[in-house]
């Protein structure tokens, strides 16, 4: 399956793939519930520092080693060291665990792009409407079924070129519309000013270390690192691209768009709440509570909720189609099975652990795995557990074992490296010492030594 690798067309080509695989849920759902519960601005400030230092080194390293080995990630870390091969297989293993949930929530955005297109709007706006729902058993399952069967069949049928163009279209014109939104809610609503302030200006009392553990988790899972998706990537890189260009615009990307997700959630929090801790804690649940009442307040709200939910759901799919080859990829070549059966398969863990995370708050909302429902367990597990062991483990390998200047080699390629003394310091000092500390303190807050 290795032999031949195909590469990305043009420069440009490289960027616009590896920003649609790391823009998705992540970007709009997932970081502006994380920044409006950790408290905002504090949360903002972190989060971009961790982005252009550690995220930034973390992200030229996968790079360069797909480049360099031209392999997947499994026979990357072999091919690099050995004893290193394990790395690969665990790295393989985050995105199977987040494939199911990611389809959960996927569905959560097919039900509400379908009621936005029953007109529907008034009634969702309502503070219950989302928790009832969760509340139930078969709707939510369904809509979760329909979202990964849908995924399966265009990863089964190879439709994904279709899929990713329409996706490219769409994405300006999502983030058009986030911006009209954002500037919608802010100029027109009482005490929205107040939620823009609060997710700009940082406040430091907010700050603890469950700040930077939330949103180092965050990092991994917006821009896709710590789970060979950006070796894949790189290993179809052409020699002559700039790595660490390329990573600047991936990154500026992809802050960007979770930015103004931000922009358009937390003011029309606060706006509906005026900023109540409750309101902002929602979790999960806050795009899918606040938007509804944004459509409802707005002119032709309807009719903008319908389009926003499908350019949503376009993002998406597209993530959860990359996110289903690559496990796919892994059965076809390391159990030599064809690809229908590993389709098959893939498809059936998904929809087994997806399950018990739709169910997560309804009929088994009794079950709790360390004091957490499945749905945010797994994503716990992944990105605040096993993506820190990954990333630790990757800053050894390249900092201590083969040294930092393996990977400047590859980068220096295609011309300068310009941040290569700090990406030395990344990858061999700060960024171990940091993942340390995230893990440690993940384990204890799972154990309940410590309060996320
Ligand atoms: N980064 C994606 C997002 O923000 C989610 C994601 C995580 C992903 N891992 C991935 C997407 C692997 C594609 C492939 O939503």
């Amino acid at each position: 399956m290795e032999s031949k690798r195909s590469s990305f067309s043009g420069k440009i080509g490289f960027v616009l793939a590896a920003a649609g695989s790391a823009v998705g849920l992540g970007n709009i759902w997932r970081f502006p519930y994380l920044a409006a519960k950790y408290g905002g601005g504090v949360f903002l400030l972190v989060y971009i520092i961790l982005s252009v230092t550690f995220g930034f080194s973390l992200m030229i390293a996968e790079i360069a080693i797909g480049r360099k080995t031209q392999l997947s990630p499994i026979g990357a870390f072999k091919a690099l060291d050995k004893r290193f091969s394990f790395v690969g297989w665990l790295a393989s293993i985050v995105p199977a665990i987040i494939l199911p949930y990611y389809s959960v929530i996927g569905g959560w955005v097919m039900k509400f792009t379908a009621g936005f297109i029953m007109g529907n709007t008034a009634e969702m706006s309502h503070d219950k409407y989302f928790s009832d729902y969760l509340g139930q058993v078969w709707e939510p399952l369904g809509w979760f079924a329909l979202f990964i069967g849908l995924t399966s069949l265009i990863v089964l049928f190879g439709v994904k070129k279709g899929i990713e163009k329409v996706s490219k279209v769409m994405m300006p014109i999502l983030v058009v519309l986030i911006l009209g939104i954002s500037i919608y809610t802010i100029v027109t609503m009482d005490g929205a000013i107040d939620g823009v302030i609060f997710y700009i200006k940082p406040d430091f009392s907010k700050f603890s270390i469950m700040t930077v553990v939330a949103a180092m988790g965050q990092l991994f899972y917006s821009m896709s690192l710590a789970m060979g998706i950006m070796i894949t990537f790189g290993s179809y890189m052409k020699k002559e691209i700039k790595i660490e260009k390329s990573v600047h615009q991936i990154e500026l990307f992809d802050t960007g768009i979770a930015f103004l997700a931000g922009l358009m959630i937390i003011p029309s929090v606060f706006a509906f709440s005026g900023g109540d801790e409750k309101a902002l804690g929602q979790g999960a649940g806050l795009m899918f509570v606040t938007l509804p009442k944004v459509f409802d307040s707005m002119p032709a709200g309807n009719v903008i909720g319908v389009v926003f939910f499908i350019m949503v759901f376009f993002a998406a799919l597209t993530s959860s189609i990359s996110l289903m080859e690559t496990v796919v990829s892994v059965f076809i070549d390391k159990l030599k099975i064809n690809r229908k059966l590993s389709c098959l398969i893939v498809l059936i863990i998904s929809l087994f652990l997806g399950i018990s995370s739709a169910l997560g708050s309804s009929a088994w909302k009794n079950i709790k795995i360390f004091g957490m429902q499945f749905l945010d367990f797994f994503d716990f597990a992944s990105n605040n557990i096993l993506m820190p062991i990954i990333a630790l483990l990757t800053c050894i390998l390249i900092g201590y074992i083969l040294k930092p200047k393996f990977i400047v080699e590859e980068v220096e390629l295609s011309g300068k490296f310009n941040q290569k003394s700090m990406f030395n310091i990344m990858i061999k000092y700060i960024a171990p010492i940091f993942l340390v500390i995230i893990l440690v303190s993940s384990v204890l807050n799972a154990l309940g030594y410590i309060e996320i």
